[in-house]
């Protein structure tokens, strides 16, 4: 099936995004591209209606933006026909992606989106931004750049946070250090007997540790797969909305998963402040 251009997409953004070929033509590959966007955008735009209907101004954080075209195409297929507030910040801390970022927004009079040269974690204190997120979305952002991702969004009490995790090393790199803690004595520590199993498996298990979390604050949690997604291996989507639903059991899961494969001492990256429920609290 052949994606179809909608009338109000701009298409010098399609082209500046490599979707459409320079002169303005579809290619495989550009199909293939636009594809790719929609489903993403499939899952992102429901969010954004819902929050629209409660009325006020949408804000939409994109953590480790790269060349930002998540945020030009939302933006140019939501956030444009908005006649309000609403704004999209970008945050990337390499200036030159940030820099050519404001020019294609201005080029293109995108004048409610912001870019800002700052860490994840630093964008968590900055003035530059409001209180208060509607929408903190994080796609590849390296390493744990998305666990700062989901910090952001839990102090900014985000209604939605969408992730699409890159690989994880740092709780692979805690669980070769300490080869597993409780899993060391059973069959199970052939995990560690190859490099890339560690690896991997400290990537699922960061992922399962990222949707306690999530659940421990409160959030439903929803995991899905990103098809097909610039050949990349990690599309594990997590969608998570805030729900206030109750918080201990999966806190307690979370404590319990953290004990079992030796993760004691990580601890204070997945149990963050605001208003989560410890398990021992
Ligand atoms: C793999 S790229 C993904 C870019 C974009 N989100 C996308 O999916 O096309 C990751 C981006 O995150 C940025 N990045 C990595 N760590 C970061 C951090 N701690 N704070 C902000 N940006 C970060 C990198 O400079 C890079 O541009």
């Amino acid at each position: 099936m052949t994606p179809e251009i909608k009338p109000e997409q701009s298409i010098e953004l399609l082209k500046a995004l490599h979707i459409l070929t320079r002169d303005g033509k579809m290619n495989q590959d550009s199909r293939r591209k636009l594809k790719q966007v929609y489903h993403l955008f499939n899952f992102i735009e429901p969010l954004l209606k819902g929050l629209k209907e409660e009325g006020g101004d949408i804000s939409l954080v994109d953590h480790g933006a790269g060349k930002s075209y998540l945020g030009f195409i939302l933006y140019d297929l939501f956030f444009k026909a908005l006649n309000d507030g609403s704004h999209i910040y970008g945050i990337e801390t390499r200036e030159e992606l940030v820099q050519k970022s404001r020019e294609l927004a201005s080029h293109l009079g995108f004048g409610r989106m912001s870019f800002l040269n700052l860490s994840v974690a630093d964008s968590i204190t900055s003035t530059a931004l409001p209180e208060r997120i509607d929408v903190v979305t994080a796609l590849h952002a390296c390493d744990t750049a998305t666990d700062d991702a989901i910090r952001f969004a839990l102090q900014k009490h985000a209604r939605h946070i969408v992730v699409v995790p890159c690989c994880q090393a740092e709780v692979a790199g805690v669980l070769r250090r300490l080869k597993g803690g409780m899993l060391a004595s059973t069959a199970l520590s052939e995990i560690w007997r190859h490099p890339i199993h560690t690896r991997e498996f400290g990537s699922q298990i960061t992922n399962v540790l990222r949707c306690l979390q999530l659940e421990a604050h409160g959030y439903q949690v929803t995991v899905t797969e990103l098809v097909g997604w610039e050949h990349s291996m990690k599309n594990e989507l997590i969608i998570a909305t805030y729900k206030d639903l109750p918080r201990r059991r999966p806190a307690e899961r979370l404590q319990e998963v953290l004990k079992s494969v030796g993760l004691e001492e990580m601890g204070e990256r997945f149990f963050t402040e605001s208003g989560a429920c410890r398990a021992d609290a």
